[in-house]
């Protein structure tokens, strides 16, 4: 599909006639979305899970700022344990006290439904919103041991976890899946994402790749193909669409020409962290001066002096204020007892 025919087919879905553009108004991004009686959705924009790049003082800083609208946490494995320990859990529920007004998706991944389950049920008694299934992880470490992307080649399997965790969570935990386009072929995104509102998930999170094609780009096209496939697929189950959104205008063509339903941004918050803010409120200009020095003191004050440290604050300031800027070439310049001076 053309990404014409991707728009005309957006346009169906809102009665039958191609908007008339000088009359559209913005997406509201802002709208809450009801998921289920634990969890609304804030907003219709989200930051994806980055497993390994966000550290924990960066997303704290970033919820304290409210640069995000929700917890959406990087995938816990269940491999091979059937219930988690109580203190393994409160362990990994501790970092998101810090703003615990903020809804808390928790994200799991494994290949047992039985202990998917039971994890998800003890997240759920433990006061989590939401609960997250990842088939979307294309990492070779992940899909070796048959988890992740690695079950999109297998559609009833992929109904048979999310159903098992449907039914073993507390009353009103939602459930939610994130996946891929499949795995080395799209062929398959009606059946995946079929199966898993069919088993009860009451929203999706869907990257448009397939796990064969990684990170590499693809035509845009297809892309907005993809997605409008699975939006059509889902009927009435919110998806949200994902994959190299860098802007409020793409966020905003993305929604439009798919009739998605919100987007879920990744490593695009790695360059601007304001991306989800400034897709939520439209703003080009979403953050003051005052909060970007108070959001590089909050950095400040979890990194040290090490050579890793330094360098991940500086890029830290390089990606607060540009590359070009005053304040990242002074801090490049200074030594670390005057960087952390400047900025404590
Ligand atoms: C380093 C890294 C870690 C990731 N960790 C997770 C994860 O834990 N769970 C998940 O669902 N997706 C994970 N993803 C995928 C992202 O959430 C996102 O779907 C993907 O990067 C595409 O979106 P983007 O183009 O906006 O980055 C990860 C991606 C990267 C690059």
């Amino acid at each position: 599909m053309s990404s014409e025919s991707a728009d005309r087919s957006a346009a169906d879905k809102q009665g039958g006639k191609k908007p008339d553009c000088a009359a559209v108004r913005p997406f509201d991004f802002h709208a809450p979305l009801h998921l289920s009686a634990r969890l609304t959705l804030p907003g219709r924009a989200v930051l994806s899970p980055l497993q390994g790049v966000m550290t924990r003082t960066f997303m704290q800083a970033a919820a304290r700022l409210d640069l995000i609208p929700l917890w959406f946490t990087p995938f816990f494995s269940t491999g091979g344990v059937s219930v988690p320990k109580r203190a393994a859990i409160l362990r990994k529920l501790a970092p998101y006290r810090v703003r615990p007004d903020l809804p808390l998706v928790f994200q799991l991944i494994g290949h047992d439904a039985r202990s998917l389950a039971a994890t998800a049920a003890c997240f759920g008694e433990y006061g989590v919103h939401g609960i997250n299934l990842n088939f979307a992880c294309p990492s070779k470490t992940v899909t070796a041991s048959g988890n992740g992307s690695f079950l999109l080649r297998f559609p009833e399997k992929v109904f048979e976890f999310t159903r098992a965790v449907v039914e073993a969570v507390p009353d009103g935990v939602s459930v939610s899946v994130k996946l891929r386009a499949g795995w080395d072929s799209p062929g398959s995104i009606r059946e995946i994402v079929r199966a898993v509102c069919d088993a009860g998930a009451d929203w999706i999170v869907f990257h448009y790749r397939t796990a064969a094609e990684m990170y590499r780009p693809a035509d845009a096209s297809e892309r907005l193909r993809r997605i409008v496939c699975a939006v059509e697929a889902a009927g009435s189950v919110p998806v949200f669409g994902n994959g190299d959104i860098t802007s409020y205008a793409d966020a905003e063509a993305l929604v439009r020409s798919t009739g998605c339903a919100g987007v879920a941004v990744g490593r695009g918050f790695l360059s601007d962290p304001w991306l989800v803010r400034r897709i939520l409120s439209g703003d080009p200009n979403p953050a003051s001066d005052a909060e970007k020095t108070a959001f590089l003191r909050l950095l400040m004050a979890g990194t040290d002096s090490t050579r890793c440290g330094r360098n991940w604050f500086l890029e830290c300031v390089k990606m607060t204020y540009g590359a070009d800027s005053v304040e990242f070439r002074e801090a490049r310049e200074s030594a670390w007892d005057a960087l952390r001076a400047r900025w404590s």
